[in-house]
């Protein structure tokens, strides 16, 4: 789920770089209840707004409990904290137990889209984030390491 851009535009570069796999892209603002039974991976985006990962996220995360315990999952966030605090609101936002399984976890840092954004939003993060040499930016290197691991997989998948 995304709310400006910055987790779909991170899904599109996962995607670009996976051309030897079948991959299908659900937003779970458009689809609730996708049907994840015949995927042998399944990874998880979501982004912070005010503290919070998108409620849709977290459902996901526990009505699908139980096949993700089967599956090969992947949980990134976008944000615009780093450290500890970005850590904190990663822990909140997956269940334990999912992140205990994942085989990849990550924070793939975040963008300020003022475009984008309300008029309340724009204001909001001018005023707590300051001017736009402070907007966070992607982290480059978070969403190699997620696309290393995934083709390191690759011959198991043939
Ligand atoms: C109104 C607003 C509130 C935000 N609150 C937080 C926050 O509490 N913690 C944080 O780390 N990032 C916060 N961010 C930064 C977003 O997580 C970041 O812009 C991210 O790239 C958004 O991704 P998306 O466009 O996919 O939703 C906030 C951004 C906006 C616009």
């Amino acid at each position: 789920m995304s709310k400006h851009g910055t987790t779909e535009k991170v899904v599109k570069i996962i995607s670009a770089h996976l051309t030897e796999t079948h991959i299908d892209v659900f937003n779970l603002r458009d689809v609730k209840a996708p049907d994840i039974n015949n995927y042998d991976f399944v990874i998880i985006g979501g982004s912070i707004h005010a503290g919070m990962v998108q409620k849709r996220i977290k459902q996901f995360c526990i009505n699908y409990a139980d096949i993700l315990i089967n599956k090969k999952v992947g949980l990134f966030l976008c944000c615009m904290e780093v450290g500890e605090k970005a850590i904190v609101q990663f822990e909140n936002a997956f269940p334990e137990a999912l992140r205990r399984h994942a085989f990849y976890t990550g924070l793939m840092g975040g963008e300020c889209l003022t475009d984008k954004m309300s008029f309340f939003e724009r204001n909001l993060v001018k005023l707590v984030v300051g001017g736009p040499e402070k907007y966070p930016r992607l982290d480059d290197k978070a969403i190699e390491t997620l696309l290393k691991q995934l083709n390191g997989f690759m011959p198991a998948m043939n």
